[in-house]
């Protein structure tokens, strides 16, 4: 039986850049004879249009059943007026709880035909390649309690509680501590030890774990000195492991860095099960960007990189997935860019014509 994959395109360009994962993936198909068998669903704004809700049990239940699970992206104006737990964004975060997907890949890669694309100097991003570790089910995005509150005197008061427990500390930490020594053997711990209790306690943890990994050299970083290092020096950087909020900000940063948000894709994924497999769900870094939808200005690779994820990470095919990786930086090199990455001398394409200079490539290069 072909493993399964959830398609949820979701909203504004997430549809877009979903067609070109289909175009990709038919080419797998067709020529690797790699088959997935594939649904396709609702989620996000997309999903409250046509079921009132951002994310249905029926689509929770699929995602949990799916070998892996692809997403565009959740949200828009649209939508911005809703309560707070009907907003299209609320889909996606039930959806990265109850899969459990507490770990949260996001590669910063500096393309070499992207160095100019950089908002830093090219000496600073050539061959930059950083692993941002976020946690990804815990901290203030979930802490209890939450909300806002009446105080009765004409003042309101907002909560949000950041809380890690030990063994969320230490899951996201392991992961961190074995994607470094794939790589090069340097981890560098986030946190706010400065002014945070969880940010002392996430600083004990890692030490305590650091012992089980003597071949990564361990240091730490408080976060906002890391958002400065980011811009200053990326290359000091090989993994960085840190908290929900944190790794959302600083994986914005780093995605800046490779030329484009529409560059950076992301890898979430659950605890390993008995039988190697683990729940996964795969989507761009980059939102909905609701200002260029449907126009075929969005760039598809964060997507399609993130599906090069998938082929490595949930279905263990690194060959494929180098293949795909090489594709897509020879058709940058060769000059085609989209919008958001129009330099002089290059040729602007879009959307679609990316994905399909993409199949070209692939074709060529098997
Ligand atoms: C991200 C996004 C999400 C987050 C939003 C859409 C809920 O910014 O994946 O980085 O804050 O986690
Ligand atoms: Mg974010």
């Amino acid at each position: 039986m072909a493993p399964s994959i959830l398609l949820l395109p979701g909203d504004g360009i997430g549809p877009e850049v979903m067609n070109e994962v289909r175009r990709v993936l038919d080419w797998y198909a067709r020529t690797r004879g790699l088959e997935f068998d594939i649904d396709e669903d609702f989620v996000g704004g997309a999903s409250i249009d046509v079921h009132g809700v951002p994310v249905t049990d029926a689509v929770v239940t699929k995602a949990k059943a799916a070998d892996a699970v692809l997403l565009g992206a959740c949200g828009g104006p649209r939508w911005d007026d809703l309560p707070f737990e009907q907003k299209p964004e609320r889909g996606l975060l039930r959806l990265r709880k109850e899969l459990g997907l507490f770990a949260n890949l996001r590669p910063a890669l500096v393309f070499d035909a992207l160095v100019d694309a950089s908002s830093l100097k090219p000496n600073l991003v050539t061959g930059l390649d950083i692993m941002i570790v976020r946690e990804l089910t815990g901290g203030v995005y979930f802490g209890e309690p939450r909300g806002i509150s009446e105080l009765g005197n004409g003042q309101r008061r907002g909560i949000n509680t950041q809380v890690y427990d030990t063994h969320e500390i230490v899951r996201i930490g392991r992961v961190a501590f074995e994607l470094a020594q794939k790589r090069g053997k340097k981890l560098c711990s986030v946190e706010k030890a400065n002014v945070m209790e969880s940010g002392v306690l996430w600083r004990e943890e890692m030490n305590l774990l650091a012992e089980d990994y003597p071949d990564v050299e361990l240091s730490h970083m408080y976060a906002d000195n890391c958002a400065m290092q980011l811009v200053r020096q990326p290359k000091q950087f090989d993994v960085i492991v840190t908290d929900n909020l944190f790794g959302d900000l600083l994986s914005d940063c780093a995605a800046m860095l490779t030329g484009s948000l529409g560059m950076l894709p992301s890898a979430s994924l659950g605890e390993s099960d008995a039988y190697g497999g683990r729940k996964a769900l795969y989507e761009p870094v980059h939102g909905s960007a609701p200002d260029i939808a449907g126009r075929g200005h969005a760039n598809p690779l964060a997507m399609l990189l993130s599906l090069a994820m998938m082929l490595r990470y949930s279905f263990d095919e690194p060959a494929e997935a180098a293949l795909l990786e090489g594709a897509i930086e020879r058709v940058l090199s060769a000059g085609k860019r989209t919008r958001d990455l129009m330099a002089p001398d290059c040729t602007e394409v879009s959307t679609s014509e990316m994905g399909e200079a993409i199949t070209v490539e692939l074709a060529a290069a098997q």
